[in-house]
Protein backbone atom coordinates (compact mmCIF):
# COMPACT_ATOMS: atom_id res chain seq x y z
CA UNK A 1 0.00 0.00 0.00
CA UNK A 2 1.38 3.34 -0.77
CA UNK A 3 0.50 6.96 0.51
CA UNK A 4 -0.68 9.28 -1.82
CA UNK A 5 1.00 12.87 -1.83
CA UNK A 6 -1.78 14.70 -0.43
CA UNK A 7 -1.82 11.98 2.55
CA UNK A 8 2.33 12.71 3.41
CA UNK A 9 1.39 16.31 3.26
CA UNK A 10 -0.45 15.55 6.18
CA UNK A 11 1.17 13.27 7.59
CA UNK A 12 4.49 16.16 7.82
CA UNK A 13 2.15 18.48 9.14
CA UNK A 14 -0.32 16.78 11.87
CA UNK A 15 1.95 14.45 12.83
CA UNK A 16 -0.53 11.29 12.67
CA UNK A 17 -2.47 9.95 9.80
CA UNK A 18 -6.14 7.92 10.50
CA UNK A 19 -6.99 5.30 8.35
CA UNK A 20 -10.17 3.95 9.18
CA UNK A 21 -11.42 0.58 8.42
CA UNK A 22 -8.01 -0.56 7.16
CA UNK A 23 -8.52 -3.91 7.74
CA UNK A 24 -11.65 -5.68 7.52
CA UNK A 25 -13.45 -7.35 10.45
CA UNK A 26 -12.69 -11.02 9.05
CA UNK A 27 -9.07 -10.30 9.50
CA UNK A 28 -9.23 -8.53 12.94
CA UNK A 29 -11.38 -10.49 14.71
CA UNK A 30 -8.74 -13.19 14.24
CA UNK A 31 -5.96 -10.60 16.01
CA UNK A 32 -8.90 -10.06 18.84
CA UNK A 33 -9.62 -13.73 19.53
CA UNK A 34 -5.71 -13.65 19.83
CA UNK A 35 -5.51 -11.16 21.98
CA UNK A 36 -7.75 -12.16 24.65
CA UNK A 37 -6.31 -15.79 24.44
CA UNK A 38 -2.62 -13.83 25.12
CA UNK A 39 -3.97 -11.77 28.02
CA UNK A 40 -4.89 -15.08 29.62
CA UNK A 41 -1.37 -16.14 29.91
CA UNK A 42 1.42 -16.23 32.53
CA UNK A 43 4.51 -15.40 30.72
CA UNK A 44 7.36 -12.38 31.40
CA UNK A 45 6.03 -10.49 28.56
CA UNK A 46 2.52 -9.57 29.62
CA UNK A 47 2.53 -7.13 31.92
CA UNK A 48 -0.46 -6.40 34.10
CA UNK A 49 -1.85 -3.03 35.74
CA UNK A 50 -1.88 -2.34 39.16
CA UNK A 51 -4.93 -4.11 40.12
CA UNK A 52 -4.03 -7.12 38.35
CA UNK A 53 -5.90 -6.91 34.76
CA UNK A 54 -3.75 -6.97 31.88
CA UNK A 55 -1.84 -4.09 30.16
CA UNK A 56 0.98 -4.90 27.65
CA UNK A 57 1.51 -8.02 25.73
CA UNK A 58 5.47 -7.19 23.75
CA UNK A 59 6.78 -9.04 21.17
CA UNK A 60 3.25 -10.86 20.72
CA UNK A 61 4.71 -11.05 16.87
CA UNK A 62 7.58 -13.44 17.71
CA UNK A 63 4.80 -16.02 19.82
CA UNK A 64 1.68 -16.01 17.83
CA UNK A 65 0.80 -16.60 14.19
CA UNK A 66 -1.48 -13.98 13.93
CA UNK A 67 0.40 -11.49 15.04
CA UNK A 68 3.34 -12.63 12.96
CA UNK A 69 1.48 -12.10 9.87
CA UNK A 70 0.33 -8.52 11.13
CA UNK A 71 4.29 -7.54 12.09
CA UNK A 72 4.90 -8.12 8.56
CA UNK A 73 1.77 -7.26 6.39
CA UNK A 74 2.35 -4.34 3.51
CA UNK A 75 -0.77 -2.17 4.88
CA UNK A 76 1.41 -1.01 7.67
CA UNK A 77 4.80 -1.84 6.58
CA UNK A 78 5.14 -0.51 3.19
CA UNK A 79 3.63 3.01 3.87
CA UNK A 80 6.72 3.45 6.27
CA UNK A 81 9.31 2.37 3.78
CA UNK A 82 8.06 4.64 1.32
CA UNK A 83 8.12 7.37 4.25
CA UNK A 84 11.66 6.80 5.35
CA UNK A 85 13.42 5.83 1.66
CA UNK A 86 14.84 2.20 3.18
CA UNK A 87 13.78 -0.87 4.52
CA UNK A 88 12.38 -0.87 7.64
CA UNK A 89 12.72 -3.60 10.81
CA UNK A 90 10.54 -3.99 13.90
CA UNK A 91 11.73 -2.14 16.99
CA UNK A 92 9.00 -2.91 19.60
CA UNK A 93 5.39 -4.95 19.12
CA UNK A 94 3.42 -4.63 21.67
CA UNK A 95 -0.61 -5.08 22.36
CA UNK A 96 -1.93 -2.48 24.75
CA UNK A 97 -5.33 -4.49 26.61
CA UNK A 98 -7.05 -1.09 28.22
CA UNK A 99 -9.34 -3.54 29.86
CA UNK A 100 -12.89 -2.70 30.78
CA UNK A 101 -13.13 -0.67 34.16
CA UNK A 102 -9.52 -1.73 34.95
CA UNK A 103 -7.69 -0.20 32.53
CA UNK A 104 -5.10 2.45 33.49
CA UNK A 105 -4.10 5.80 32.20
CA UNK A 106 -0.74 6.42 30.05
CA UNK A 107 0.67 9.62 30.82
CA UNK A 108 1.63 12.13 28.38
CA UNK A 109 4.87 11.67 26.56
CA UNK A 110 6.59 11.41 23.51
CA UNK A 111 7.60 7.86 22.69
CA UNK A 112 11.41 8.89 20.93
CA UNK A 113 11.31 10.04 24.03
CA UNK A 114 11.97 6.46 25.76
CA UNK A 115 13.63 5.09 22.40
CA UNK A 116 16.27 8.01 22.42
CA UNK A 117 17.72 7.88 26.18
CA UNK A 118 16.58 4.07 26.84
CA UNK A 119 17.82 2.34 23.57
CA UNK A 120 20.18 5.38 21.94
CA UNK A 121 17.83 5.39 18.58
CA UNK A 122 19.69 7.48 16.81
CA UNK A 123 17.10 9.85 15.32
CA UNK A 124 12.98 9.69 15.32
CA UNK A 125 13.06 7.83 11.95
CA UNK A 126 10.47 5.26 13.14
CA UNK A 127 7.19 5.10 13.27
CA UNK A 128 4.67 3.63 15.60
CA UNK A 129 1.57 2.17 13.55
CA UNK A 130 -1.69 1.64 15.95
CA UNK A 131 -4.52 -0.97 15.19
CA UNK A 132 -7.60 -1.24 16.33
CA UNK A 133 -9.08 -4.53 17.71
CA UNK A 134 -11.71 -3.06 19.18
CA UNK A 135 -13.81 -0.27 18.65
CA UNK A 136 -12.33 2.87 19.98
CA UNK A 137 -14.64 5.54 21.39
CA UNK A 138 -14.64 8.98 22.65
CA UNK A 139 -15.42 7.48 26.39
CA UNK A 140 -13.46 3.79 26.05
CA UNK A 141 -10.06 5.19 26.78
CA UNK A 142 -9.06 6.26 23.33
CA UNK A 143 -5.52 7.39 22.14
CA UNK A 144 -4.85 11.27 22.55
CA UNK A 145 -2.84 13.43 20.47
CA UNK A 146 -1.46 16.99 20.14
CA UNK A 147 -1.42 18.00 16.74
CA UNK A 148 1.34 19.16 15.22
CA UNK A 149 3.64 18.34 18.58
CA UNK A 150 6.14 16.37 16.90
CA UNK A 151 7.61 19.88 15.71
CA UNK A 152 8.86 20.70 18.82
CA UNK A 153 11.40 18.23 18.70
CA UNK A 154 12.66 15.87 21.72
CA UNK A 155 11.51 17.57 25.02
CA UNK A 156 12.40 17.35 28.18
CA UNK A 157 10.86 14.52 30.53
CA UNK A 158 10.70 13.03 33.82
CA UNK A 159 11.06 9.37 34.18
CA UNK A 160 8.05 7.82 36.05
CA UNK A 161 7.99 4.67 37.74
CA UNK A 162 5.49 4.84 39.82
CA UNK A 163 2.32 6.70 37.98
CA UNK A 164 1.54 2.87 36.21
CA UNK A 165 3.18 -0.46 36.43
CA UNK A 166 5.49 0.70 33.60
CA UNK A 167 7.95 3.14 33.28
CA UNK A 168 7.26 5.89 31.05
CA UNK A 169 9.28 9.05 30.59
CA UNK A 170 6.47 11.77 30.77
CA UNK A 171 6.34 15.48 30.31
CA UNK A 172 5.52 18.27 33.01
CA UNK A 173 1.68 19.84 32.32
CA UNK A 174 2.99 23.52 31.59
CA UNK A 175 4.63 21.47 28.61
CA UNK A 176 1.52 19.97 27.40
CA UNK A 177 -0.66 23.25 28.14
CA UNK A 178 1.28 24.75 25.69
CA UNK A 179 1.32 22.58 22.93
CA UNK A 180 -2.14 21.95 23.32
CA UNK A 181 -2.60 26.31 23.20
CA UNK A 182 -1.13 25.58 20.25
CA UNK A 183 -2.39 22.63 18.23
CA UNK A 184 -5.33 21.48 20.36
CA UNK A 185 -6.03 17.86 21.23
CA UNK A 186 -7.82 15.17 18.85
CA UNK A 187 -8.88 11.32 19.89
CA UNK A 188 -9.73 9.81 16.97
CA UNK A 189 -11.57 7.31 17.32
CA UNK A 190 -13.67 4.52 15.11
CA UNK A 191 -14.05 0.70 14.32
CA UNK A 192 -11.86 -2.30 14.83
CA UNK A 193 -9.33 -2.44 12.12
CA UNK A 194 -8.61 1.32 11.79
CA UNK A 195 -5.22 1.79 11.74
CA UNK A 196 -3.40 5.35 13.07
CA UNK A 197 0.15 6.11 12.05
CA UNK A 198 2.19 8.65 13.93
CA UNK A 199 5.45 10.02 14.25
CA UNK A 200 7.61 9.37 17.19
CA UNK A 201 7.97 12.97 18.69
CA UNK A 202 4.12 13.45 18.35
CA UNK A 203 2.88 14.06 21.96
CA UNK A 204 0.17 11.55 23.29
CA UNK A 205 -1.47 9.74 25.88
CA UNK A 206 -4.55 7.69 26.59
CA UNK A 207 -7.26 8.29 30.19
CA UNK A 208 -8.27 5.19 31.83
CA UNK A 209 -11.35 3.02 30.98
CA UNK A 210 -13.86 2.85 33.25
CA UNK A 211 -16.38 1.46 30.57
CA UNK A 212 -17.46 -2.25 30.03
CA UNK A 213 -15.88 -1.78 26.71
CA UNK A 214 -12.38 -3.13 26.32
CA UNK A 215 -9.93 -0.75 23.92
CA UNK A 216 -7.55 -2.99 23.03
CA UNK A 217 -4.69 -1.64 20.33
CA UNK A 218 -2.19 -3.08 18.72
CA UNK A 219 1.59 -0.87 17.94
CA UNK A 220 4.19 -1.84 15.41
CA UNK A 221 6.77 0.25 16.04
CA UNK A 222 9.00 0.29 12.71
CA UNK A 223 12.30 1.97 12.54
CA UNK A 224 14.35 2.38 9.50
CA UNK A 225 16.95 -0.04 9.32
CA UNK A 226 20.15 2.53 9.37
CA UNK A 227 18.65 4.17 12.40
CA UNK A 228 19.18 1.06 14.60
CA UNK A 229 19.68 1.06 18.56
CA UNK A 230 22.67 1.24 19.60
CA UNK A 231 22.37 0.75 23.45
CA UNK A 232 21.04 -2.61 24.87
CA UNK A 233 19.77 -1.34 28.28
CA UNK A 234 15.97 -2.96 28.11
CA UNK A 235 14.86 -6.56 27.30
CA UNK A 236 15.50 -7.70 24.25
CA UNK A 237 11.77 -8.51 24.20
CA UNK A 238 10.88 -4.63 24.43
CA UNK A 239 13.74 -3.24 22.38
CA UNK A 240 14.24 -5.62 19.72
CA UNK A 241 18.15 -6.30 19.00
CA UNK A 242 16.98 -8.26 15.65
CA UNK A 243 17.12 -5.42 12.70
CA UNK A 244 16.71 -7.82 10.03
CA UNK A 245 14.47 -5.72 7.39
CA UNK A 246 10.67 -6.86 7.62
CA UNK A 247 9.91 -8.68 4.36
CA UNK A 248 5.91 -7.62 3.55
CA UNK A 249 3.54 -10.54 3.35
CA UNK A 250 1.00 -10.98 0.63
CA UNK A 251 -1.57 -8.65 1.10
CA UNK A 252 -4.02 -11.41 1.80
CA UNK A 253 -2.02 -13.02 3.96
CA UNK A 254 -4.49 -12.33 7.52
CA UNK A 255 -7.49 -12.80 5.29
CA UNK A 256 -6.03 -16.20 4.28
CA UNK A 257 -4.72 -17.00 7.92
CA UNK A 258 -8.32 -15.94 9.12
CA UNK A 259 -9.84 -18.57 6.65
CA UNK A 260 -7.72 -21.12 7.96
CA UNK A 261 -8.09 -20.49 11.57
CA UNK A 262 -11.82 -20.27 11.68
CA UNK A 263 -12.13 -23.50 9.57
CA UNK A 264 -9.86 -25.47 12.15
CA UNK A 265 -12.71 -23.93 14.52
C1 LIG B 1 1.44 4.22 24.22
O1 LIG B 1 1.44 5.41 24.24
O2 LIG B 1 2.49 3.64 23.95
C2 LIG B 1 0.19 3.44 24.50
C3 LIG B 1 -1.01 4.24 24.73
C4 LIG B 1 -2.26 3.42 24.76
O3 LIG B 1 -2.29 2.26 24.32
O4 LIG B 1 -3.28 3.94 25.18
MN1 LIG C 1 3.48 5.90 23.43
Amino acid sequence: MRLSEEKIAAFEEQGYLFLPECFSEEEVSVLRDAAVALFQTEREEVWREDNGAPRTAFAAHTYDDAFGVLGAHPRLVEPVQQLFGEPVYMHQFKVNAKAAFDGAVWQWHQDYGTWARDDSMPEPRAMNIAVFLDEVMAINGPLMFIPKSHKAGTLEAAHDTRTTSYPLWTLDNDTVSRLAAEGGIVAPTGPAGSVVMFHGNLVHASPPNITPYPRKIVYLTLSAVSNHITKFTRAAWIAHRDFTPIEPVADSALMDFAREYRKAG
